[in-house]
């Protein structure tokens, strides 16, 4: 049949084109595949066939000892937490036998690359061995991660080992929240964090140790802090500095840091047997949830770890499985349903490292962060539907956009390991042998495929000029790097010569992108900060402000348009919504009311008080102007500016500069408006290319704002493709020098 089929889809498109549609189709039908939910012996008439590809060796290891090992490890974890079992889990790690000799070569070395399985306990046991061994006696050790979550638990858990309060000895520091205080000596902390902190201390004093985890990620932040942490360690040699690395090609880091040795921990890693379907799955999510009730009814124990693209598809998924187990009754073992993804409340995550009680099954529904950044003891199985959310930047229309695409063949292979940590596991992919042949080998490091704004910001304001010539271990593709530097001279950031200006400085100061620093530091001029930080703080929560329920429809879109009331556009309404609260006295029982999530206004409360603080420091005087509607949107316009869109006589929308079609968001206050000329937060590339967080504007606006942007030329004639003079001819010398002078002074026109 595999064979078959593989001389089948010769005829076919290409897998990757086909998937892109499905997800795109998938992820736009969300809503209606939870309408048309089955009832459970639909499971039974739909199985998925699989068939067996291959069985993943293990590493070596002793079998039988291993085996003990993590079975008493299991067994003390369900039985209590004290300190004494935690100790002795601590042992069962693979990394403990070579804690003495990790230890002598942290010793020996400057810089050392550490490279071990996931679970092997680089990121709980490292630190905690390097603080045994006195090496917090003169300073901290900071350890980051790349996503949120993995942080806070990760810190989480290793206080609870040491015996300690979270946010004590053991601390975490993420944006917008700091968990640590004066005592804390082991910091776990997001990358973007660690490279704030190198901006404000470039010798990184407090550090007398850096962890950089997940370096196989090649996060963005991460891959900058590589640069910058050997650069550091020249001028610092009583700093160590390890790489830690879950993926075996250590190579690479290895020649970047000049040769530094690599310190191995051999895995434990138990056969894992490898099934594809026999066809592709038309619907992911679907074939996912089949699978994983098909397993929970037929598989031997063992819970399930199932690898979703995001919180919406997983809150879907954990809907539809209660559903349909639901329809079992007590014919079938308990399924505790465990969801993990970046935005997880804090209170909840703690939920899927919870040892599952005898009888019952876990299925944990976890995004990427599952696949190497955060390890979850007892799973047997990995459903695998092949996807991930990727961050892609299209330099033609020099927008980030968000999309579901396939993984790479290291993914694929990192999730199936999940399943074989305890015990032989089974993973089930649901795609074809061939599908997995067609994926690519690795992940493209994230500085390749994202907007570099921030990044050029950033390293703008440590005094690194020379761009092209820093040292990154991938080069930023020249193009982005280029555009990146345009934007930024826009925003009046940088100036002719490329470096910081004061505006620039100021825009440092705040945790947010560019352009959203851009506009709070433009409410200094229209006299409306206090407006302009909350917009801020209720656009960085993210989408997650209205809620829905399915049998309240009506009533919670009633309350959603009474936010919009004079068609003010979505950032008012935002703005509204969160001074309504604020009159209540941010009254929980208000949000129920009004179909507002209270922990989304939490975290905005939370934010706003932060930039509150951040604009005093900026020199920013705290004022109000709350109805001068046109003055808040003219300081939106201002960091906003390139983001502007007017409606063609299709219906839809073209973006002013670099033009190109997109579409009002179904969930924008304007969907029905269809104003002429608009400005958008955000791109999101579902089904269609939509604007999200949309504000009417008058075009006339856009050259008094951005003079040096917009000609009249541009406002005028709405069918005019043409740039203005210049911006986005950027010839090849230029790229080639990539001299931020000459291209300031050739590119735009000078005033
Ligand atoms: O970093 P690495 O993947 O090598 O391993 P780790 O994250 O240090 O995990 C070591 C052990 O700690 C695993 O058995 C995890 O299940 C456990 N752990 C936990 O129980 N709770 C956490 N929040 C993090 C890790
Ligand atoms: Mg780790």
């Amino acid at each position: 049949a595999l064979k078959r089929y593989r001389d089948a889809s010769d005829l076919e498109k290409t897998w990757e084109e086909s998937q892109i549609e499905r997800a795109r189709f998938n992820y736009g039908s969300k809503n209606k595949k939870q309408a048309s939910d089955k009832d459970y012996p639909f499971v039974f008439e739909n199985q998925i066939a699989f068939i067996k590809a291959s069985v993943m060796d293990g590493d070596e290891f002793d079998d039988k000892k291993s085996h003990d090992d993590t079975t008493t490890a299991a067994a003390a974890k369900a039985t209590s937490a004290l300190d004494d079992k935690l100790q002795e889990e601590r042992k069962t790690l693979p990394i403990y036998q070579y804690r003495d000799a990790f230890l002598q070569a942290v010793k020996d070395h400057q810089v050392l690359i550490i490279v071990g399985e996931t679970g092997s306990g680089k990121t709980t046991q490292i630190p905690q061995y390097l603080h045994e061994a006195g090496y917090t006696k003169r300073g901290k050790i900071g350890c980051t991660q790349p996503r949120r979550v993995a942080a806070m638990s990760v810190a989480a858990r290793v206080a609870k080992e040491m015996g300690v309060r979270l946010g004590h000895e053991v601390g975490y520091a993420i944006r917008f929240e700091d968990c640590t205080s004066r005592n804390t000596v082991l910091k776990y902390m997001t990358d973007g964090l660690l490279l704030k902190e190198f901006g404000d201390q470039p010798d990184l004093a407090e550090y007398t140790v850096l962890v950089l985890d997940e370096a196989h990620e090649r996060s963005l932040p991460t891959d900058m802090l590589f640069a910058l942490v050997k650069d550091l360690a020249r001028s610092r040699p009583d700093l160590k500095v390890l790489i830690s690395s879950a993926t075996l090609d250590a190579e690479k880091f290895s020649d970047f840091f000049d040769s530094a040795p690599v310190f191995k921990i051999p895995g434990r890693r138990f056969p894992v047997e490898i099934n594809h379907t026999l066809a592709p799955e038309a619907d992911y999510l679907d074939a996912a949830i089949v699978t994983a009730l098909q397993i929970h009814t037929k598989e031997p124990p063992g819970d399930i770890l199932m690898f979703l693209t995001g919180q919406e598809e997983i809150e879907t998924a954990e809907q539809i499985l209660q559903q349909r187990t639901r329809g079992f009754g007590t014919k079938i073992a308990e399924l505790i349903i465990c969801p993990i993804y970046a935005g997880l409340p804090t209170e909840l995550q703690a939920k899927i490292f919870e040892p599952t009680p005898q009888g019952a099954r876990k299925v944990v529904l976890a995004t990427n962060i599952a696949e190497t950044s955060v390890t979850i003891d007892g799973i047997k199985y990995v459903i695998d539907p092949g996807f991930c959310k990727k961050k892609s930047y299209n330099p033609r229309t020099r927008m980030d956009s968000l999309q579901v695409a396939p993984i790479s063949k290291a993914s694929a292979n990192q999730r199936a390991g999940r399943s074989g940590r305890t015990g032989p596991g089974k993973c089930f992919r649901l795609y074809t042998a061939s599908n997995y042949q067609d994926l690519e080998d690795n992940n493209v490091p994230e500085i390749q495929r994202t907007n570099l704004s921030n990044v050029v910001l950033i390293l703008k304001s440590m005094g690194i000029d020379d761009l092209i010539n820093f040292e990154f271990m991938d080069q930023p593709p020249p193009e982005a790097l280029l555009q990146a530097l345009e934007l930024l001279y826009a925003l009046s950031a940088l100036n002719k010569n490329g470096l910081l200006t004061k505006v620039g400085k100021k825009m440092v100061d705040f945790p947010l992108d560019p352009m959203l620093s851009k506009m709070v530091v433009a409410s200094d001029k229209y006299k409306c900060s206090e407006e302009i930080i909350t917009i801020a703080a209720m656009l960085s929560v993210g989408n997650a402000i209205f809620y829905c329920p399915k049998d309240k429809r009506v009533h919670a879109e009633n309350a959603k348009i009474s936010f919009h009331v004079g068609d003010v556009g979505d950032h008012i309404a935002l703005l509204r919504v969160y001074n309504s609260w604020k009159e209540t006295n941010f009254s929980r029982q208000w949000c129920y009311e009004n179909y507002i999530q209270v922990r989304s206004m939490k975290t905005a409360r939370d934010i706003r008080d932060q930039l509150e603080g951040l604009l005093e420091k900026a020199g920013i005087e705290l004022t109000s102007n709350l109805n001068d509607v046109d003055a808040i949107k003219k300081c939106i316009m201002s960091g906003f500016f390139p983001n502007i869109a007017r409606l063609d006589k299709y219906g839809s929308y073209r973006t002013l500069k670099h033009p190109h079609t997109v579409h009002l968001h179904p969930g924008s206050g304007l969907a029905e408006v269809l104003p002429r000329c608009v400005v958008y937060h955000e791109l999101v590339l579902t089904a269609k290319e939509y604007m999200r967080q949309v504000t009417e504007v008058k075009p006339a606006w856009l050259v008094e704002i951005a003079p040096h942007y917009y000609q009249m030329k541009d406002v005028d004639d709405p069918a005019l493709k043409k740039m203005p003079r210049g911006v986005g001819r950027i010839g090849k010398e230029l790229l080639a020098a990539a001299n931020i002078a000459t291209f300031a002074k050739g590119v735009y026109p000078v005033r």
